[in-house]
């Protein structure tokens, strides 16, 4: 199919068209030298993001927090966590980085708090029915002397998804005991969040990444969940553990009134955002979220998790940009992030091993240099697409998952929840190498990390790569920098038919063919200037098997 979509003529903000790159503070690089990330870590390596080419910096959590899941549990949500430095080093941040044309946005998360904030604390000290116990989701357990939990919910970190607590009632957590949910249909926590909102815009943010989008409201009564097969056969794109009809706290209508309600307060500022993360399948469904009054974009989950795979890609292509051009919105693009294992990885196997989950010692180990070949190819890939992309800390390394990191110095809730049966999303969250010759390869001047870096880091060093002709971080460079020059971002699209066969497939965007082949014998690269290639040997005049080329028409 080759078409047009409305989104792309739909405006010219920037965020249509951003490349975003996700920070995780723990990991990204650390200012006092305690092992661990924090904003002015993050300060002091701006040079090295402007000359990468993005155009904003999205930071997972650094607000107060006990660290129960690594920053998402929030125990203070208008002022930042002493680990990773001060409100007045935010600010700092947000005007370095105005300095060098960054945007700053922040994550919210308002699906569940931490058990230590103020609001729960009082929550238990406060008698069932209190005002106190409504801002989260207390309910009686069933059985003779409610022994047992109100329904049969799950968390996602494994283990039921409640917990009891000395009077006998039960609060719902979807994620770890120590983040209860929150209850959205309360007045007092929907107005809290628009101040939330407000405290953060005001103080220059450019916008959020909204933390569980699909999970803030609850079906009444909360019934369990049953598998239902026969109205949705598998078509739903689903996971056959959501499979369920409808799912009782997953993607329910009465999220869109909320996002309503803050897509007003955003819209009082100036050309700030809102990205959802927003488990929902299909896509079509998804498109619901970034209707024109509600977020502005949300992460292509579908297209992180389709392998490199050439039918497999159009289709999540095509569907992409029908679903989100039919309400006007952009299609984003996203390879990587916190909670699923490393693209380069991924890649690296023909059987994706479980997403969400990480890799362990006892595991299949990858093939590491085929990783990195598709990686790159797949990067080259996505980039080329018109709509905004994100990029994960690292990638632009060619950084692959710590895939024999020991269970001893795991800290991922699920590891525990699962009694180490999922090993959790450890591996993706290692700190950064910087300097290859340096303590903890640059990331701190402590030796010690928060978590270990493997020693295969040292060789993914930025000072291994910078100015190194075909490093992977040069290619992210001038993939960055070529989609800037032709405003790809903004683009058109079209499928490529002369170049199409069994194992190739490109498409045209704004004058330039991005032409991949799938794991297949060379092909012929048509006519014009090549720009650029993932893979720096072009020397035969063929595309290669996993290689990308732009060239010029
Ligand atoms: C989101 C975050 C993940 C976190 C979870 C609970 O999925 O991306 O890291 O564990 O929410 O807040």
């Amino acid at each position: 199919m080759s078409q047009t979509p409305n989104a792309i003529h739909a405006g010219q903000e920037w965020w249509r068209s951003a490349v975003i790159y996700q920070i995780y503070p723990r990991s990204f690089a650390d200012g006092n030298g305690d092992g661990m990330g924090d904003i002015p870590g993050i300060i002091s390596r701006l040079d090295a993001l402007q000359e990468l080419g993005i155009d904003a910096i999205w930071c997972s959590p650094f607000f107060k927090s006990p660290q129960k899941d690594a920053g998402y549990d929030v125990s203070d949500y208008k002022d930042i966590d002493p680990l990773f430095g001060t409100l007045g080093d935010f600010d700092n941040l947000v005007a370095e980085a105005k300095k060098r044309d960054i945007r700053i946005i922040v994550d919210l998360v308002p699906n569940h708090s931490s058990s230590e904030h103020p609001w729960f604390q009082a929550a238990l000290a406060a008698a069932p029915g209190s005002v106190e116990r409504d801002r989260y989701m207390f309910r009686e357990g069933k059985g003779d002397n409610g022994e047992l939990p109100p329904n049969n919910w799950e968390s996602v970190f494994g283990g039921p998804a409640w917990t009891r607590v000395e009077d006998g009632q039960w609060y719902l957590h979807i994620f770890d005991s120590s983040q209860p949910d929150l209850n959205w249909a309360n007045t007092e926590v929907r107005e809290e969040f628009k101040s939330v909102l407000r405290f953060w815009l005001d103080r220059g943010a450019a916008g959020f990444r909204i933390d569980v989008a699909h999970g803030l409201v609850k079906a009444e009564g909360l019934p369990d969940v049953v598998e239902n097969n026969s109205t949705m056969s598998g078509e739903d794109g689903q996971k056959p553990k959501d499979r369920v009809s409808p799912h009782p706290f997953w993607g329910q209508e009465g999220v869109h009134e909320i996002i309503r309600e803050w897509r007003k307060v955003v819209d009082e500022y100036d050309d700030r955002i809102m990205a959802a993360e927003a488990w929902v399948m299909p896509l079509s469904r998804m498109a619901k979220w970034v209707r024109q009054d509600e977020y502005h974009q949300a992460f292509n989950f579908g297209y992180l998790e389709t392998p490199w795979d050439k039918e497999k890609l159009e289709a999540v292509i095509d569907e992409s940009l029908e679903e989100f051009g039919a309400v006007g919105a952009p299609s984003t693009w996203v390879l990587s992030n916190h909670d699923v294992i490393r693209h380069a990885t991924r890649m690296a196997y023909d059987k994706i091993p479980k997403q969400g989950d990480g890799i362990g010692p006892d595991y299949e180990q990858p093939n590491t240099e085929l990783g990195l070949r598709r990686a790159r190819a797949a990067t080259a890939f996505m980039l080329g697409l018109p709509g905004g992309a994100y990029i994960y800390q690292g990638e632009e390394l060619g950084l692959p998952e710590h895939t024999s990191l020991e269970g001893e110095y795991r800290q991922d809730p699920t590891y525990f929840r699962t009694q180490g049966k999922r090993v959790g999303r450890d591996g993706c969250r290692v700190p950064i190498p910087w300097e290859a010759a340096k303590p903890a390869f640059g990331f701190s001047s402590a030796g010690e990390t928060w978590l270990p870096q493997p020693d295969s880091y040292a060789s993914y060093s930025r000072d291994q790569q910078a100015g190194v002709a075909g490093s992977t971080l040069e290619l992210y460079k001038q993939l960055l920098k070529t989609r800037k020059a032709h405003d790809l971002g903004h683009g058109s699209f079209e499928w490529h038919e002369p170049s199409r066969s069994e194992h190739s497939m490109g498409f045209v965007n704004s004058g330039i063919l991005v032409l991949a082949n799938f794991n297949g014998p060379n092909i012929k690269i048509p006519a014009g200037e090549v720009l650029l290639s993932s893979q720096n040997d072009l020397t035969s005049g063929e595309l290669e098997s996993d290689q990308v080329v732009w060239v010029k028409l």
